[in-house]
């Protein structure tokens, strides 16, 4: 890849510590159902839309059978409100470190910023955060038939931008978004401990987001 053209980011757990806040809800509601609900379990839920997780859990309680679709959507509903009111803590200082430097960085270098985040969440959780303005393109991620791990939402972001996938760069901290950015044809950045991002087939690692600069990027593709 020669020149980036752009930068396609996840939100939880890449631009702020949303994915905490996705862990406690889903625990709440896990317990509430009788589900036994890990920190382990958790990472299998990251990237994955609000339904699917949902559904996980279920197959994890082996309740899979037990609730009619209207039922299942009010759980996830009751999952949402839990972490919509988590999110009223959020202010603008809890972006992670040097995420708001990497992307201005990116602009000053004309290279394109796009969100491809599953949370239906994301832009009232960019407007907290006062940074919906650096985004040229925000994907819905209701506007893609698959989500992640299929490449789609990360291809939609690309092609919003006029970009080629192969100069892109994809940033994700989910073992679903790395596939997802791989099988895109982009090149994969991962954030978060290294042995489980290098065995999700991230090419770039960073375990603190201040760590991550368009110079880090640029020496790694
Ligand atoms: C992803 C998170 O970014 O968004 C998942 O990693 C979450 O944990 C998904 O389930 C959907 O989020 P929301 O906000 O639409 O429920
Ligand atoms: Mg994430």
């Amino acid at each position: 890849m020669k020149k980036i053209e752009a930068v396609i980011f996840d939100l939880d757990g890449v631009i702020v510590d949303t994915a905490h806040f996705h862990f406690l809800a889903w625990r709440n509601l896990a317990r509430e159902l009788g589900v036994d609900f890990t920190l382990e379990f958790n990472e299998k839920l990251k990237g994955i839309s609000r339904i699917e997780s949902l559904e996980k859990i279920l197959v994890l309680g082996n309740l899979q059978d037990k609730y009619f679709s209207e039922e299942k959507e009010a759980l996830a509903a009751k999952k949402n409100n839990e972490y919509v009111e988590l999110l009223k803590d959020m202010k603008e200082c809890d972006i992670y470190l040097g995420i708001k430097e990497l992307i201005n960085e990116l602009r000053e270098n004309n290279i394109k910023v796009s969100l491809a985040s599953a949370s239906k969440n994301a832009p009232i959780i960019l407007e907290a955060l006062r940074i919906t303005e650096l985004f040229d393109y925000v994907v819905d991620p209701d506007s893609v038939s698959k989500g992640k791990p299929a490449p789609d939402i990360f291809l939609a972001g690309a092609k919003a931008l006029g970009a080629n996938p192969e100069k892109c760069v994809g940033v994700e901290d989910a073992e679903a978004g790395i596939k997802a950015i791989l099988d895109a044809n982009m090149f994969p950045v991962g954030v978060g401990t290294p042995s489980e991002m290098q065995k999700a087939g991230a090419k770039l690692i960073v375990t603190n987001t201040k760590d991550l600069t368009l110079d880090l990027i640029v020496r790694s593709i």
